[in-house]
């Protein structure tokens, strides 16, 4: 039986999946593997089931050995995995798009209102035992009808947080690689999403293009009452450039449930009011876990089997 690496914890119904065509090793560390103890886990394996925090790259394939065949990633975005490395080598790599569609963009729009009507606020104001009443001028927050929102990325999760924008009266701009002629919102430059947008919400992959995407003058171009969220990832915005921005009263918030060095977050965000940060829940649902670790494991089965894997990614 060709032996397959788990990288990290997943659900059983996925496990069921990969020993129906291997053997199959999960890693027993509630954490991420090192580098190095990455290297010696996978020895010897005919594929890898990554986590978003793996980095997949020649160095992994090598440890691997000449049998490795498919690195399936449980994450719709692929940033660390090497593809142009995995294919140089025939190895197949796969992600999990649409399962985890509606899951993010349900967490985006959590995430909005908990910025337009100050929930962490809220929260951490009645946990603190401090004194409050209620009276018609307390934690005023703002409404989402009539505002519009920005996505930048109009990918499966841009669509699906612009559907539920529409249900909430939002007006829709986004940018991207290209107008998509089936979609009701406006297609703008990028540069027009920052100046004319209440919220810019985040939906591109990291890539070296969007590395840094939301930088100073990014920021500097957004409405001073605008805010930001992101929940692709973290290097999509220069977090340092955001906390300056903040500080500068150049945007109004930010919720970021993804970042730049996770887990670690740019120290001077903690204490700010007007950001929600939340730890990568983007797809943190039983149901969009299940899913997403049953779709990797299917791939690693399809592509053991000599078939084409469902959801390949290229470089
Ligand atoms: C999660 O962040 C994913 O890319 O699936
Ligand atoms: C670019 O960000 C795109 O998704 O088209």
């Amino acid at each position: 039986m060709p032996k397959i690496a788990v990288t990290r914890w997943i659900p059983d119904e996925a496990v069921r999946v990969l020993e129906s065509v291997g053997e199959v090793a999960v890693s027993p560390a509630d954490r991420p593997l090192t580098p190095e103890e990455l290297r010696e886990f996978v020895s010897g394996s005919a594929a890898v089931v990554s986590m978003l925090h793996d980095r997949i790259d020649s160095t992994v394939a090598e440890a691997a050995g000449p049998g490795l065949k498919v690195v399936a990633n449980v994450a719709v975005g692929y940033d660390n995995v090497d593809v142009a490395a995995m294919t140089e080598r025939g190895v197949v790599v796969a992600n999990t798009p649409g399962v985890l569609t509606d899951a993010t963009a349900d967490l985006t729009f959590g995430l909005l209102l908990a910025l337009t009507r100050r929930l962490g606020e809220g929260e951490r104001l009645v946990r603190s035992g401090r004194p409050w009443s209620f009276h018609l001028g307390f934690l005023l927050g703002s409404g989402l009808q009539g505002t519009t929102l920005g996505i930048v990325g109009l990918g499966q999760i841009g669509r699906a947080v612009a559907e539920r924008a529409a249900a909430f009266g939002m007006r829709i701009v986004y940018s991207g690689r290209s107008r998509k002629a089936d979609f009701a919102g406006e297609f703008v430059p990028f540069e027009e999403v920052l100046r004319r947008s209440d919220f810019v919400s985040l939906h591109c992959p990291l890539t070296p293009d969007t590395r840094h995407l939301i930088d100073a003058a990014a920021l500097r171009a957004m409405k001073p009452g605008a805010y930001l969220v992101n929940t692709t990832r973290g290097p999509v915005v220069d977090e340092s450039a955001l906390a300056d921005a903040l500080e500068a009263g150049e945007i109004a918030g930010a919720a970021l449930d993804v970042f730049e060095a996770e887990p670690d977050v740019e120290p001077r965000l903690l204490g700010r009011e007007n950001v929600v940060l939340t730890p990568h829940l983007g797809s943190a649902t039983v149901e969009t876990r299940t899913a997403m670790a049953v779709l990797a494991a299917r791939n690693v089965a399809s592509v053991l089997a000599g078939a084409e894997p469902l959801t390949e990614v290229s470089a």
